[in-house]
């Protein structure tokens, strides 16, 4: 399991994350962060590209430290980028002290993720973001039901994701309100492909 964990995962990780379609997402919502940015399990640092001025420092959060490495290794942007390695339900850093919390489908995979989000709050300065593209519960009762039955493999199988967590509310029920939200299927089998793509703020 050791070995599954540490060295197979995290290249199934990347292999599955570096899916063309998920660009114009990841396009879309890097290219509206500001500030110091915190993002949340960066995994192999396939948003680092995206990055671009009024950004001014990242802050790239990865409990994997062989994520991490691949990370470190990624084609970096030209502001400066530091990594913490640790997990988002204790994030290391102090109150109010980023501008940008960012989130590209890591909700799905995070074990408290009620607490995570807890945390991604009381980082982010009053005035600001919270920026997602999560995958995660569909509105359509028969996918949801396909999502309930195979979420206990797939996490088995995936290193801890979830089909279908309701991200919306999850957000919201952690003290964010939403401006924006875009939802719907993006081309694949539907259990694993309805997606949540927005920003939220503090309350
Ligand atoms: C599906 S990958 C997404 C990686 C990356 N965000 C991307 O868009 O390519 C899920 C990521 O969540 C990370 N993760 C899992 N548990 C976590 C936790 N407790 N705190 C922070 N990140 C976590 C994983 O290590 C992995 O990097």
């Amino acid at each position: 399991m050791g070995f599954y964990c540490d060295v197979i995962l995290p290249r199934l990780c990347d292999l599955a994350m570096r899916n063309q379609r998920l660009q114009p997402y990841r396009e879309r919502v890097i290219g509206t962060a500001e500030g110091r940015v915190l993002e949340i399990g960066i995994g192999s640092g396939l948003n680092l590209p995206f990055y671009r001025a009024p950004v001014t420092q990242i802050l790239a959060l990865e409990p994997a430290p062989k994520l991490v490495a691949m990370a470190r290794r990624a084609p970096h942007p030209s502001m400066p980028v530091s990594f913490i390695e640790a997990s988002a339900e204790a994030i290391p850093l102090d109150n109010h002290s980023v501008d940008t919390v960012v989130t590209t489908w890591t909700l799905c995979t995070i074990p408290q993720a009620a607490t995570a989000l807890g945390e991604m709050r009381r980082v982010l300065q009053p005035g600001g973001r919270l920026l997602f593209v999560e995958h995660g519960l569909a509105p359509d009762v028969s996918v949801r039901w396909w999502q309930d039955r195979l979420t206990p493999a797939w996490c088995c199988v995936s290193g801890g994701c979830h089909l279908n967590r309701p991200i919306r509310s999850m957000i919201e029920a952690a003290g964010f309100r939403t401006d924006r939200i875009e939802t719907g299927y993006m081309p694949g089998p539907r259990p694993m492909s309805f997606m949540y793509e927005g920003s939220a703020r503090p309350n």
